[in-house]
């Protein structure tokens, strides 16, 4: 399986111009990686401005709206998404839900994309880690109500990224050790879920506070096939160094 690089640029930056600069900086520096894939995701507005047939990424948007058409004011559908290259798109990032988006939502949002045919991120993993048990149950919820009634042959374009809360942003990240269980957990839930065939097909990545200097950690000993770029995705260089230990792994 080819590791999956997401860079998410959250709401940055605050110009097309310097959306510009970061994305053909970034495309430099990560040129074309045969056994990486790249996804970048920019705020909506910047979407349309880049063409990325020809350098080594795909696009992503960090959300979806979950009807296609009609009066939704301030919403964007898959159909949308798709119509402008879009490929990929994130859903129940923390900050999101932070924002008050529930399962339910998640689900539903998750449900539409895959049916129109867009890969998703779904994210999971954002409250305190009260303990061990706990947080797992937790994370279980999130999974198994956000994949609520998705049909099978959809999950070939599902990947589930690993976020806990008190690692995002905070330059405080988890230890590959415990994205290790969190991975292993995470696929029994997908395995009992959907089964052996199915479930073998879904990515999971890490997410929080990932840098060039982590990157190699969680990829080899974290038991994920990549990673969820936050902060670091602002800077080009960073990018590329984690692309390419990602290719090295
Ligand atoms: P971070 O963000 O890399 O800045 O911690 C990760 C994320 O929110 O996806």
């Amino acid at each position: 399986m080819k590791k999956l690089i997401v860079a998410n640029w959250k709401m940055n930056p605050s110009t097309l111009k310097e959306a510009e600069q970061l994305f053909f900086a970034t495309a430099r520096t990560v040129g074309k990686s045969r056994n990486v894939e790249v996804i970048v995701c920019p705020p909506y507005p910047y979407l349309t401005a880049f063409r990325v047939q020809g350098s080594g990424f795909r696009l992503g948007a960090q959300d979806v709206f979950w009807e296609e058409k009609g009066a939704f004011t301030g919403e964007v559908s898959s159909r949308m998404l798709r119509s402008v290259g879009v490929s990929y798109a994130i859903v129940g990032h923390s900050e999101r839900r932070a924002l008050g988006e529930t399962n339910e939502v998640i689900n539903k949002k998750v449900n539409t994309a895959l049916a129109a045919g867009l890969r998703v991120v779904l994210c999971v993993g954002e409250r305190e880690r009260v303990g061990n048990t706990e947080y797992a149950l937790f994370v279980r919820e999130e999974v198994k109500r956000g994949l609520m009634g998705v049909p099978r042959q959809f999950l070939k374009r599902l990947t589930v990224a690993y976020e806990p809360l008190w690692a995002i942003g905070s330059g405080a990240p988890d230890t590959p050790e415990s994205t290790l269980e969190m991975a292993i957990y995470i696929r029994r839930i997908l395995f009992d879920a959907f089964g052996k065939r199915a479930s073998g097909s879904v990515r999971v990545l890490y997410g929080g506070s990932v840098t060039p200097e982590n990157a190699r950690a969680f990829l080899e000993d974290g038991g994920v096939d990549g990673l969820l770029v936050g902060r670091a995705s602002l800077d080009a260089k960073a990018v590329g160094e984690i692309v390419k230990k990602a290719a090295h792994t």
